[in-house]
């Protein structure tokens, strides 16, 4: 259920907007913050709130690499498998990523703490191979630096809300 709070909110926002529609992103951002993904839920109520159908809003939603339909872990490791990274060792990371959290590409830990994704090129280039990690970008990637990262992220547990993917 989404919290009042929330719900004016957004209809503040979109109300301020000059087109409603051109808040569809935000309101499924801010929908999947509270909910952890777009629920079926989230999207009828996002769809309702932007004055959309809710086949409208799943096209929107499943264009975006960052607007997840299913669960997902706390931290979402994107690998970017763009052609630099793909030059500069993409596989070896994906393939270190995958055997360190024991799950393939598009699946998610056990303890709920981690899902691993590919994503195309995220901008960082000149940093490759690299990763985005609940949207902060990581790079250039050795073994040892992703080690230091997921350490880092296992001993702080779960993020605030506001930092989730
Ligand atoms: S190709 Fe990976 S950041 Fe551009």
């Amino acid at each position: 259920m989404m919290p009042k709070e929330l719900q004016v909110d957004l209809q503040r926002k979109i109300a301020e907007a000059e087109h409603p529609r051109e808040m569809a992103i935000d309101v499924m951002v801010a929908l999947q913050t509270h909910y952890g993904y777009l629920s079926d839920e989230a999207l009828r109520q996002g769809a309702a709130l932007l004055g959309m159908t809710t086949v409208e809003l799943e096209e929107l939603a499943t264009f975006y690499e960052f607007i997840f339909r299913e669960p997902v872990g706390k931290y979402v490791i994107h690998v970017c498998d763009g052609i630099v990274c793909w030059m500069n060792g993409h596989q070896s990371v994906m393939d270190y990523l995958s055997a360190k959290l024991g799950i393939r590409p598009g699946q998610t830990t056990p303890d709920g703490l981690f899902t691993l994704l590919p994503v195309c090129c995220i901008g960082y280039c000149d940093r490759s191979p690299a990763m985005l990690v609940n949207r902060i970008a990581y790079g250039p990637l050795t073994l040892g630096r992703i080690d230091d990262i997921l350490q880092r992220l296992e001993e702080r547990g779960s993020p605030p809300r506001q930092d989730r993917p």
